[in-house]
């Protein structure tokens, strides 16, 4: 008689620990942290610069230039040293593909990914519309 007693407060206890779990676990949701508050570009900014508007002529070609054109110049298949062609590239999503090397695409440069904020750079510029700026 005692032991069932036992028993059955037992599972009592079961349940209001189950239940006491349930809310203390529905209270930590509530407590996460928010999300960061803005738009991705502020994130931008804050790490990388000003990416408001990316230049093509000050920032774009540059990258290009020094990290690209020793083997994508005007002699070879892909050609990426002046704009009409590294537009071509950036429609095709090749160019911002080939920088993250996420295995759709060649990983390039060759040698080793460009650090994320040049990505960064390159991938505005592209949602920017590609201007020819
Ligand atoms: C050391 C030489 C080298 C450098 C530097 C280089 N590439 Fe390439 N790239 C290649 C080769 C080789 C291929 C293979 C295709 C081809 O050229 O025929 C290629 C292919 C590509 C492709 C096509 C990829 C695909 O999977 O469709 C793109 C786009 C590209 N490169 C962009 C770039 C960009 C942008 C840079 C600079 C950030 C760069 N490459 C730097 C050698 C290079």
């Amino acid at each position: 008689m005692e032991l069932k007693y036992f028993y059955k407060n037992r599972i009592h206890f079961q349940l209001a620990f189950l239940m006491f779990l349930f809310v203390s676990c529905k209270h930590d949701i509530g407590k996460l942290p928010k999300p960061i508050s803005g738009n991705s570009n502020t994130v931008v900014i804050s790490e990388c610069g000003d990416l408001s508007v990316v230049s093509y002529s000050t920032q774009i070609q540059p990258i290009i230039n020094l990290k690209c054109v020793s083997c994508h110049d005007a002699s070879t298949g892909i050609k990426l040293y002046n704009y009409p062609n590294l537009v071509l590239y950036a429609n095709s999503g090749q160019l911002v593909g080939c920088l993250n090397g996420n295995g759709s695409y060649l990983q390039m440069p060759p040698t080793g990914s460009l650090d994320s904020c040049t990505i960064k750079i390159i991938a505005s510029w592209v949602q920017q519309g590609k201007l020819n700026n």
